[in-house]
């Protein structure tokens, strides 16, 4: 087994159990063997190695991990995001413009447009991502969107349950959704998800489909909370979701209800930055002690962006988050958001998915906004970017 010593690195970032926490060490190294962390330490006590990488004294990070990201579509909707910015507000309705797009779609349009993206990712430092259905929002596309998405990442969601698609009664599409999609799409997802909110689905139809999803062994995820507070984080917290994702309108109840349950509160700073929207306030989930997690939210209508320093610059500037917690937010949290205590952090044991940066610590993911800092991705030991 080939044991490769990375060293020479001026500040490594290694993400604590703790919620928000970031331990570093400078002079640093570790080793990789198999794709996973085998040693990390100072690099002049480092064990002797086949070969080695001399990160010249940069700092290295932990992968992100992105725990929501929408990569199955076709097309995309700058004129919406134009109007937006003219003064019109942000509406659950512009899924249907993709829905139409994504459906006329070939399998391997839709495998290009997703390569693509996930190669932005790599560039932008994420090393592990989630992706979901939810353009298809019939049995057919959304079970080659879940198809495709496997190619990519074992973490698949299925979001039947996205808007109901023109022309279809509401309940009649919720009962397609908790049964015979559900049927056809369970061999290619892990997680079910829905977006409970205002123009798209109510309390009682967002149980209903996450309940049938459990019943058929996918693991339940929401979105929840972007544009109204239907009540959805006491039924993410009975349900144990892993997830419940945008939370821009909580009350304190739903903090500390959050607070006390394993449920991650997933923020989206490109979600509100696109669609011209408050912030929610990360002061209050942390103070609250809150597990959170900072996620791209990818997507062609509220937040086509691949890169998570530029949602960690806005999380630090406009939602309260310190540089520590949204860089945990981003790595660890988003493990968390996934119930995956393999990735998110550089410790023995933990893969070998990590970033190179070319600053002398993460405080420049947010101090450089919009700077491509990342000059290498590696995801379990390999070069998936960079010189
Ligand atoms: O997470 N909120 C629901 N779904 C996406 C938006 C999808 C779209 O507008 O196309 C989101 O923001
Ligand atoms: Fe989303």
């Amino acid at each position: 087994m080939t044991k490769t010593l990375f060293t020479n690195i001026g500040s490594l970032v290694m993400p604590a159990a703790e919620v928000g926490v970031l331990e570093t060490l400078s002079n640093a190294a570790f080793v990789v063997e198999d794709g996973l962390v085998t040693w990390v330490g100072q690099a002049d006590a480092a064990p002797s190695c086949d070969s080695f990488v001399d990160v010249a004294g940069k700092c290295v990070i932990p992968g992100f991990v992105d725990s929501h990201a929408h990569l199955m579509f076709a097309g995309s909707r700058e004129q919406e995001f134009e109007a937006r910015m003219a003064g019109v507000a942000y509406s659950a309705g512009g899924i249907k413009t993709t829905v139409a797009k994504t459906r006329a779609a070939s399998d391997q349009e839709l495998r290009d447009n997703a390569q693509k993206l996930i190669s932005e990712f790599y560039q932008s430092g994420v090393t592990h991502f989630e992706i979901k259905s939810g353009y298809g929002l019939d049995v057919e596309t959304e079970v080659r969107s879940l198809k495709i998405a496997r190619e990519f990442t074992e973490d698949t969601t299925f979001l039947g349950a996205h808007v109901v698609p023109a022309e279809q009664d509401p309940d009649a599409y919720v009962e397609l959704v908790s049964t015979t999609m559900l049927d056809a799409v369970q061999p290619y997802a892990k997680w079910i998800d829905v977006f409970c909110d205002r123009g798209a689905f109510t309390l009682a139809q967002t149980r209903k489909v996450l309940e049938a999803g459990i019943a058929q062994g996918l693991l339940p995820r929401l979105h929840a909370n972007q544009l109204e507070n239907l009540g959805a984080i006491a039924l993410a917290v009975e349900l144990d979701c892993a997830s419940v994702d945008h939370c821009t309108h909580l009350s304190d109840k739903d903090i500390e209800m959050l607070a006390s349950s394993n449920t991650v509160a997933t923020l989206l700073p490109g979600a509100e930055f696109s669609t011209r929207s408050d912030y929610p306030d990360a002061k209050k989930l942390f103070a609250a002690g809150v597990a959170v997690a900072l996620a791209t939210d990818c997507n062609p209508g509220s937040s086509f962006t691949t890169s998570m320093p530029f949602c960690i610059a806005v999380a630090v500037r406009d939602m309260g988050f310190t540089i520590d917690q949204a860089v945990w937010s981003a790595t660890r949290g988003g493990a968390l958001a996934l119930r995956d205590s393999s990735r998110g952090t550089l410790s023995v044991g933990s893969r070998a998915d990590f970033a190179i940066l070319d600053a002398p610590n993460h405080l420049f993911l947010a101090y450089r906004p919009g700077v491509q800092l990342v000059t290498s991705t590696y995801v379990a030991g390999k070069k998936v970017y960079g010189r």
